[in-house]
């Protein structure tokens, strides 16, 4: 048996892989482009495990994906490959267009191949798995109930206008074709070999290293934050128990102001790396100007996934983002290899 993962030296993939490899024998091929956000650094663990089939390449290489489809003969793929930060969608949109929807469409299209191609007993079991975001559903006032999986689509920004594209092709390939599809929407990911792009690494990074901590706007906008394991377990139980074309958010109740992260943050490094000069990291923190089209609140509610295959998180905020801080403390070489490019170097001379 084996799983077709793309996008799986990222933040979350690379997650994933560990979560996976650690409690099965099925072997995972992991389809990934390394942009950037691609760092096979975090899957070093897995190097010389014969589990981990790793390739370098594009979602969007129909012939490539073909081909694997055709060698491997998977029972799934599961589809993390995006680009996913907003803020680099708002300066220039074009690879999230090109990655997040032709990308999707592309490996939706030979998976279908694949699927078409398989014996009854096999098409029956096949799934595609599409991880989504709750950023499609767009922004929640304060008073607002937390997005349900009814709710319709308003994504405000490029990111999740290109993520709720993917999310109607899939849809639209279950529909017209019949593909055993499963869409999952989660809330903001955290925890170990997340890019210090996104706040809590930046946060955490720019803490230890004297920089400051930017907030934008305000520092009231909301996030529903959940620890990447705790999403990990939830793809793999969706993939083992979901009803294919439905949809399931995923979220661990965890609303927080940025300002109210930011400030955790802060305090828990002063009592676990307190600063040489005795003063609290929180006057590291500087408000810079707002993010366009910021959107003010996400929250998911989680009440299908939890009634319908009995799924739930594992962390509270509180116990995730201390185990996050201890993990950032104990891997600052790999902190150092991301934010100084040294990892994209290795890329560059392996594969040319
Ligand atoms: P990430 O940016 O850390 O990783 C993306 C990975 O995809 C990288 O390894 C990159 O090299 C690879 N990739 C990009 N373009 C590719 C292409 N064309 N072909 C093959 N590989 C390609 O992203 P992440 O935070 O790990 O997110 C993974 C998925 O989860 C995304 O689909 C994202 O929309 C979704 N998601 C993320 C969050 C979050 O908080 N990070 C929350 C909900 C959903
Ligand atoms: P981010 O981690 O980029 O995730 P997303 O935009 O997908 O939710 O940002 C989380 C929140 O933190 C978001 O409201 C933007 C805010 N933010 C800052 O205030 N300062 C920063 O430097 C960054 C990167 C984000």
């Amino acid at each position: 048996m084996t799983l077709l993962v793309t996008g799986g030296a990222g933040f979350i993939g690379s997650n994933f892989v560990h979560h996976w490899l650690g409690q099965s024998d099925e072997t995972l091929v992991n389809l990934d482009a390394l942009t950037y956000a691609g760092n096979l650094g975090n899957l070093a663990r897995w190097t010389r495990d014969a589990r981990h089939v790793f390739v370098k390449g594009d979602i969007g290489d129909r012939a490539l994906v073909d081909h694997l489809l055709h060698a491997h003969r998977p029972r799934a793929v599961i589809h993390f490959a995006a680009e996913s930060h907003v803020d680099r969608s708002i300066h220039g949109p074009t690879d999230f267009i090109q990655t997040n929807v032709v990308g999707t469409f592309q490996l939706l299209e030979a998976a279908r191949a694949h699927w078409m191609g398989l014996a009854d007993s096999d098409r029956q079991g096949f799934r595609f798995l599409h991880v989504s975001t709750d950023e499609v559903y767009g922004s929640l006032s304060p008073t607002e109930a937390p997005f349900t999986e009814t709710r319709a689509f308003e994504p405000n920004s490029p990111y999740s206008a290109s993520k709720a594209a993917s999310d109607h092709l899939v849809r639209a390939w279950h529909h017209t074709y019949g593909m055993p599809v499963l869409t999952t929407h989660c809330s903001n990911n955290y925890g170990p070999y997340h890019f210090p792009e996104k706040l809590i690494p930046l946060v955490i990074h720019n803490a230890l290293a004297g920089k400051p901590l930017p907030i934008y706007g305000d520092g009231q906008q909301i996030r529903d934050w959940l620890y990447v394991q705790d999403h990990c377990s939830a793809i793999a139980r969706v993939l083992q128990a979901g009803v294919t074309g439905q949809t399931y958010n995923i979220g661990g109740w965890n609303e927080k102001p940025n300002l109210e992260v930011v400030h955790t943050i802060c305090h828990l490094l002063d009592q676990m790396r307190p600063r040489n000069d005795g003063r609290a990291y929180a006057e590291q923190i500087t408000y810079v100007a707002d993010r366009p089209g910021h959107d003010r609140r996400y929250a998911i509610d989680a009440r299908k996934i939890e009634r319908e295959l009995a799924w739930r998180p594992a962390e509270s905020f509180e116990t995730g983002i201390r185990k996050t801080i201890a993990w950032y403390l104990d891997h600052q070489d790999w902190v150092s290899d991301v934010t100084s490019g040294a990892y994209r170097q290795w890329v560059d001379q392996h594969y040319g």
